[in-house]
């Protein structure tokens, strides 16, 4: 078969790789049908996770068909459709029983990072019953590979960390996939007023396309002094930061309200000052979380029923085999003006 293979800091090929078999009892074989990029990808890329080492298959999202199951699989035959969750998930640790798949004990986030990804024509899918999901044949199977990283991403470690509750003020530092995500699924909840941060003027607009109040362009303006203003110097009820670096982290503490939640959703390479000597009288909440997925059946919900058209996330469309081309545009996401790309396994 052939794969995205990572083969060192700065160095991908669309290669020849062996197909991949089953290798314990509770392996699934999934014949891949859609995948994507992910930004973790890029940072793979650069070097940044030393961890994964060449010869990796890169990707931990898409939908696919099983090829083949172990014989300790009950859940899954062959030809069902399933969501690849990037997490993995053996469901009987200690953490899986706390619902924390993000730390499970024999597993975690392991594809296309400590084991070959999806970005290829087969995966192997450890703990196959409890991190794979059914989804129906006769559905947008495109819209759903968000549901495999972004969305559990955007919702568990952004607006259900955060306390999204109706009425609020909750501002979104980001607005990549990730931040788009998060603002998505925010209105689940309600909030009164969502206000999106960026750098970039084309991913402020598509915030505003999809329901943010108020869109702010930190290198233009100072957003801390835009932000007071707009809640009369109380500061927002929610911060979620998600970009992952000092300057927005430090934002989102300028802009906090009493009473107010910080939820952190940045993958940080760098430390980052808490300022007590402000944020000690405050009465506020910092959250840090890895996405655990918890959500995802939920999200396949809301995604079959119309509440949550995931699809509008999706802005490029490539063959599998021109994964290279894709990473190109991906890698330049700026002025291609890309979010998310689908690549289909034809
Ligand atoms: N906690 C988790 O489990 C988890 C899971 C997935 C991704 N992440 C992290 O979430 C973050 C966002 O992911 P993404 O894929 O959307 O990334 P991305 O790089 O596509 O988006 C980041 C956005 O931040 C904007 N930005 C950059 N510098 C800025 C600044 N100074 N002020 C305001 N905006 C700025 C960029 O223009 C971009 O739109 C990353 O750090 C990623 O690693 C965390
Ligand atoms: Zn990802
Ligand atoms: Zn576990």
């Amino acid at each position: 078969m052939n794969a995205l293979v990572y083969n060192g800091p700065g160095k991908k090929a669309w290669e020849e790789k062996p197909k991949p078999g089953i290798v314990k009892p509770t392996d699934a074989l999934v014949k891949i049908i859609k995948t994507t990029i992910c930004g973790t990808d890029l940072h793979i890329l650069k070097g940044d996770v030393p961890e994964v080492s060449e010869g990796r298959i890169l990707g931990h999202e898409g939908v696919g068909v099983i090829e083949e199951v172990g014989n300790a699989v009950t859940a899954f035959k062959k030809g069902d459709h399933v969501l690849i969750s990037c997490i993995t998930s053996c469901g009987k640790c200690s953490f899986c029983r706390k619902a924390m798949y993000s730390h499970c004990e024999d597993g975690g986030w392991l594809l296309g990072h400590l084991i070959d990804g999806t970005q290829a024509e087969f995966v192997r899918i450890p703990y196959a019953d409890t991190s794979l999901y059914h989804i129906p044949t006769n559905i947008d199977e495109d819209a759903l590979v968000m549901l495999s990283d972004i969305l559990p991403t955007g919702l568990e470690c952004g607006v259900l960390n955060g306390r999204v509750a109706p009425g609020d003020t909750v501002a979104i530092v980001g607005a990549g996939p990730i931040g788009l995500a998060t603002l998505l699924t925010a209105q689940f909840y309600t909030p009164a007023e969502i206000i999106v941060i960026d750098i970039d003027e084309n991913r402020l607009a598509v915030a505003k396309q999809f329901g943010a109040t108020q869109a702010i362009n930190s290198s233009s303006e100072n957003a801390t002094e835009q932000i007071m203003r707009l809640t009369q110097n109380k500061g927002v009820d929610v911060a979620i930061e998600a970009v992952g670096i000092p300057s927005t982290f430090q934002l989102c503490q300028e802009i906090i309200g009493a009473g107010g939640r910080i939820a952190n959703v940045g993958v940080h390479g760098k430390a980052v000052s808490l300022h007590l000597e402000t944020l000690w009288s405050k009465n506020i909440t910092i959250t840090t979380r890895l996405v655990d997925t918890v959500t995802t059946p939920m999200l396949l919900k809301t995604v079959m029923a119309n509440k949550l058209d995931a699809g509008k996330l999706i802005t490029h469309r490539f063959s599998l085999k021109n994964i290279m081309e894709a990473y190109a545009t991906f890698a330049n996401a700026a002025e291609e003006k890309a979010l998310k790309i689908i690549l289909t396994n034809d």
